[in-house]
């Protein structure tokens, strides 16, 4: 690099370097070498003071002018630099901004779970809390306790898939409903009660409207007082809170359970106008639960005192009422794993629009 060479032979050697500056940071050095504190061309500004008067204007003004020189030359460099830089990030860092944002991965509540969600909040709400009973269950549980002595014809109305006895000759089974779960709340605790039970049941059925698994939701409520009102205004308010429809139209026909007495089933109003189901509207009727006053049979197997201790029961249908309110047309859909199904009959996590309405309403 030049020392206090005369301002022409810096300015050329310098305007040199700089145009062979070929990134930034070279020319930065190049700047520093020149124009910083002990930069060539600083050197040569304070070196005028030795100069003779008379010498110090010319020299002056050359040595001015390899200064804006040097520097307009770094300037424009650095420019020239920085474009390429961005050039070059533009050819290969490309950002399509027409391109549609990439589907995440998102997962769908089957209705089978919403409804059950559904279900339980609503009753939560009654003040009922959630009990369980085994998918596997013994006679005593399903039939037995609940007043479905051997021979009696509900057993055969059951469909009941049996596993291979036992050693003591008793077969297990795979429960036909939710109503072991009264038996086992009611044996494993004191009243009062009040509970839910949601879960998977088993039927040896398939067609249409069977499949040989299902669910159920049972409920039982048992203390020294509960009547028959009381049944009818928790359905009432549970089937108008699930629906979510204030004036839903309800019909409780006496039936028949061999574990309660009385026994009513529920229907709903609907219309069937041209083919397709309303429900709310018309003046028809649909069914959608079994229930009744606990028979007094069913309380004396658990143990309870028929005379001090009363209440009612219901079970009903999961898919059934799934089906009913989102419009679902076939029960067999549910259980074939069909993505396509499930993205477009299933919910959003976050998404709970009937636990909004709930009975709050
Ligand atoms: N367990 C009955 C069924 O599966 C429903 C029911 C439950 C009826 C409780 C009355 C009381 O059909």
């Amino acid at each position: 690099m030049a020392d206090l060479d005369t301002p022409e032979k810096l300015k050329t050697e310098l305007l040199a370097e700089v145009a062979a500056a070929d990134s930034l940071a070279v020319l930065e050095e190049v700047r520093v070498r020149a124009l910083g504190q002990n930069g060539a061309v600083t050197r040569l500004m304070k070196a005028l003071g030795q100069l003779p008067p008379e010498e110090r204007k010319a020299q002056g003004q050359a040595n001015n002018a390899v200064k804006v020189a040097v520097s307009e030359a770094i300037e424009a460099r650095k420019a020239a630099l920085e474009a390429a830089a961005l050039d070059a990030r533009l050819a290969h860092e490309r950002i399509d901004v027409t391109l549609p944002p990439r589907p995440e991965a998102q997962g769908f509540v089957h209705p089978i779970s919403q409804t059950m969600d559904e279900l339980m909040a609503i009753f939560g709400e009654m003040g009922f809390t959630v009990a369980e009973g085994p998918d596997i269950e013994d006679d005593f549980h399903n039939f037995t306790a609940l007043n479905i002595p051997e021979e009696h014809p509900a057993r055969q109305m059951h469909d009941t898939f049996y596993f291979p006895a036992d050693g003591d000759g008793q077969a297990k089974l795979l429960r036909t409903h939710t109503s072991p779960v009264q038996i086992r709340t009611m044996m494993t605790s004191p009243p009062p009660h009040r509970i839910v039970a949601p879960g998977r049941t088993y039927r040896c059925d398939s067609d249409l409207t069977h499949t040989p698994m299902f669910h159920q939701i049972e409920g039982l409520v048992i203390d020294k007082s509960t009547h028959m009102g009381h049944l009818k205004g928790c359905l009432e308010d549970f089937c108008r809170a699930y629906f979510e429809m204030d004036d839903l139209p309800l019909r409780f026909r006496p039936s028949y359970f061999p574990f309660t007495e009385p026994s009513c089933e529920v229907d709903i109003g609907c219309s069937r106008a041209g083919g397709e189901l309303k429900i709310g509207a018309g003046d028809d009727w649909l069914e959608i639960l079994g229930a009744g006053m606990v028979h007094p049979n069913v309380l004396a197997n658990c143990g309870l005192d028929a005379g001090e201790w009363q209440g009612f029961a219901f079970g009903l249908g999961i898919e059934r009422v799934a089906m009913l309110k989102y419009g679902i047309p076939d029960l067999r859909t549910f259980f074939e794993t069909d993505l396509r199904w499930l993205r477009h009959y299933g919910f959003a996590a976050l998404d709970q629009p009937s636990l909004i309405g709930g009975l709050a309403r």
